[in-house]
């Protein structure tokens, strides 16, 4: 059995590294196999600023990796599975650790119940991070996200090696979907309907701030768009009817996020905002120590949490719905690793 499998050729490594030595960067996804893995590694390819694209996960890894590899693009494709130390091979010396690997949810299910399963594949990855590659940035899809962070967090605060400005709960899907549902309702073009969104990720935690988007809105259309960017997740959950939750989408806000990172950290772009749930103080007073806000990165990551401007009444009581809840999957994460 092979666990680590070399499948870019040489021309093409020598290709790779002969890109300005700035811009140099290895990407791991963890969970690179599955219904998000699969497609993101894809995007992620395809991205300009990766040189090495190092895809791990318990299966089916080398096959993704060799199929991944004859696209034409520079960067070189390496693919592990667990066997020879191949967790330890796919994050040593990785920039970017993205992390999509558990299970995802089935009709009927709330986001919290998957916390049994991939509270430990999240803490194990975290663990390994942790070992392998602390200086990476951390970017956790896994659900659910509002406990999943805490983890991880906390258990590199164990390692003591946390840095707070690299560990980012990935929502992009939240505002990707925010503006396609607004634009729809107002026959808008997507491009032109940004909407932010706060909190966390999942139900009544996801707070869209509608009234800042420059539109108007009746209560009826405040109504059922609030509820539907909450609960769009199970949109694609019931429509996939016992196969899985949204991996298309969320393979392609999790590519732009990722790409927002790098833009920012060896791109030398300036002035990137994009949302992420972070620890923050926004609402630490609360107890609410993660929250998801327009984040400014930098080179070194989480730079400045912007807050959340004016909101409406409306999003105020919105807001006041989303902080018990948060402070009750964020407990539930620490005391996992606790
Ligand atoms: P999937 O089952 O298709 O893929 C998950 C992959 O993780 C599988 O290939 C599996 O082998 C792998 N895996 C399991 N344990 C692992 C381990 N210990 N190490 C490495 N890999 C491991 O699921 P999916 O549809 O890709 O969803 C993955 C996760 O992303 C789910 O928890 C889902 O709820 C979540 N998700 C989050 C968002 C978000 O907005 N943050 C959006 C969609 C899905
Ligand atoms: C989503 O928002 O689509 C994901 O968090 C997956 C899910 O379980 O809904």
């Amino acid at each position: 059995m092979f666990a680590a499998t070399r499948i870019a050729s040489s021309v093409a490594a020598k290709r790779a590294f002969s890109t300005s030595a700035a811009n140099l960067s290895k990407v791991a996804v963890l969970g690179a196999s599955g219904g998000i893995g699969q497609p993101l590694s894809l995007l992620m390819k395809e991205n300009p600023h990766v040189t090495e694209l190092s895809l791990y996960d318990i299966v089916n890894t080398p096959g993704v990796a060799a199929d991944l590899s004859h696209i034409n693009t520079n960067s070189v494709v390496k693919g592990y599975t667990a066997d020879n130390e191949g967790l330890k091979k796919a994050l040593e010396g990785a920039h970017v650790v993205v992390i999509p690997a558990g299970v995802p949810r089935k009709p009927g299910m709330t986001r919290d119940d998957l916390f049994n399963t991939n509270a430990s594949i999240v803490r194990d990855l975290a663990e390994a991070s942790a070992k392998y590659c602390p200086n990476a940035h951390f970017l956790i899809i896994s659900n659910p996200v509002n406990s999943t962070v805490p983890i991880f967090a906390e258990t590199l605060k164990k390692a003591g090696v946390y840095n707070p400005k690299r560990l980012y709960g990935v929502t992009t899907l939240d505002v990707v979907r925010a503006s396609r549902f607004v634009a729809e309702v107002k026959g808008k073009d997507p491009k032109d309907c940004k909407v932010t969104v706060v909190g966390g990720h999942s139900g009544v935690t996801i707070v869209p701030l509608l009234s800042q988007t420059g539109e108007t809105f009746t209560k009826e259309e405040l109504d059922a768009l609030t509820h539907r960017i909450q609960f769009g997740g199970d949109e694609v959950v019931k429509a996939k009817d016992g196969t899985g939750s949204a991996t298309l989408s969320m393979a392609f806000a999790g590519a732009r996020f990722a790409n927002s990172v790098l833009e920012a950290t060896v791109g030398g772009k300036k002035g990137v905002v994009e949302p992420s749930f972070v620890e923050s103080e926004l609402f630490a007073k609360e107890g609410v120590e993660y929250f998801s806000s327009n984040i400014e990165l930098g080179p070194n990551g989480v730079e400045k949490i912007n807050g959340l401007g004016e909101i409406s009444d409306y999003e105020k009581e919105l807001i006041s719905k989303a902080v018990p809840e948060l402070k009750k999957n964020i407990a539930k994460g620490k005391a996992f690793v606790q």
